[in-house]
């Protein structure tokens, strides 16, 4: 049987890691800015993260949510002490296009309406309301068509305020990235996120916070949407949450009720997930990787913003974008060939940078070494 050929990848075959490091089948060694796009939070192979999941192997891998669980109650305990939200309630799903497609619904539930508002350039994943949600038409099947979803301009409050004015009473959600990663890292204002609060406040909508990819410390805080100072409604949140393992989640305000049977799932939550997820959340805490990330993050935004081939250098913590001219747009290609280094992309032309939040100053300046080397090199 052949592969269902989707994916366009290069042609390395990795076959260990650890930290910020990666080697492929014939032993060459890759820096990783990219972190497997954003999922690598504390490091590979972080021992301690390692060693949870092979003692919970030991003991019960899954069992269905019709029992208890108490490691789910440990983590969501860890979670609300880490992310500062102890009065929302979690729920545990298996991937970040999941975690949305609960929230959704959920906000649809809560509110009785079927309209969302969503923005341009919004990527939330690829199942039927997430991807409908996304501002991608080739992703998009004719299934998944539907014209409950509103898309507006990114960080037009005007645009905003005026769509409530027009269909408040019909908006059940609004959904927004605290940094678009897809759409090409676009940080969310700040007053931009503030209206969205005042607007759900003020016509009872639900405020979902997409931090599927810029959440879990990244952005130097626990969700990127804490900038902004006021509080969403529901969280969503995958990549960073197990280091790897297949975890999703969305916590959720303790303004919306559950009720059984409402949300469900087979193996969210399960022991192996959990186990995975908590020592993720321990090495947070141990080694403060929040407060790492937003340090190293500064310094190698500082860095970026000195090179002066390289235009619009944007992020927060160790969630970095930015634009390469059309000369150096072999620029990812040579740094991964020439220099063994792992970055992402957006199109067109953006470098995003996704790696492990403890990176080191060390793998930070090496990486910085060679960008400067990678752009003389294809100038020459
Ligand atoms: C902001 C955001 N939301 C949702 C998703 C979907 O996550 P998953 O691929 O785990 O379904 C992604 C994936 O890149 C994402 O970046």
């Amino acid at each position: 049987m052949e592969l269902f050929n989707v994916y366009p990848i290069n042609n390395i075959t990795i076959t260990r890691a650890m930290g910020s490091r990666v080697w492929d089948d014939l032993e060459t060694e890759y820096l990783d800015m990219y972190g497997g796009h954003a999922v690598i939070s504390i490091g590979h192979q972080h021992p301690h993260w390692v060693n949870s999941i092979k003692q919970q192997l030991d003991k019960i891998s899954f069992y269905s949510n019709s029992i208890k669980i108490p490691l789910q109650n440990v983590l969501a305990e860890k979670l609300g002490a880490v992310s500062g939200k102890k009065d929302f309630s979690l729920f545990l799903c298996n991937s970040g296009a999941e975690a949305n497609e609960n929230a959704l619904k959920l906000a649809s539930f809560h509110t009785g309406r079927k309209k969302i508002i969503a923005f341009k350039k919004s990527f939330h994943g690829r199942t039927s309301l997430a991807v409908a949600a996304t501002d991608n038409p080739s992703i998009i099947a004719p299934v998944n068509e539907t014209d409950n979803i509103i898309f507006l301009p990114f960080n037009d409050v005007e645009a905003l305020t005026h769509c409530f004015g027009e269909e408040g009473n019909n908006i059940a959600a609004v959904i927004v990235e605290g940094i678009q990663g897809v759409g090409g890292i676009h940080i969310a204002n700040n007053d931009f996120l503030q209206a969205i609060r005042k607007c759900c406040d003020e016509f009872g909508s639900i405020y979902i916070a997409d931090s599927v990819q810029c959440g879990y410390g990244r952005s130097g805080l626990f969700f990127s949407h804490d900038y902004a100072g006021v509080n969403a409604d529901i969280y969503t949140m995958a990549k960073g949450m197990g280091n790897g393992f297949p975890i999703g989640g969305i916590i959720i305000s303790p303004k919306i009720q559950a009720k059984h049977f409402m949300l469900g799932t087979t193996f969210g939550g399960n022991h192996l997930a959990c186990a995975a997820a908590i020592a993720v959340l321990e090495v947070i805490e141990e080694e403060q990787l929040i407060q790492h990330a937003k340090n190293i993050g500064d310094h190698l935004m500082n860095e970026l913003k000195a090179i002066p081939e390289i235009n619009n250098v944007r992020g927060l913590g160790l969630m970095i974008g930015f634009d390469v001219p059309d000369e150096l747009k072999q620029l990812k290609s040579i740094l991964l060939q020439e220099y063994k280094i792992f970055t992402g992309e957006a199109k067109p032309n953006v470098i995003r940078l996704l790696p492990s939040l403890a990176l080191t100053m060390e793998d930070a300046e090496i990486f910085i070494a060679s960008l400067k080397k990678a752009i003389a090199q294809l100038q020459s």
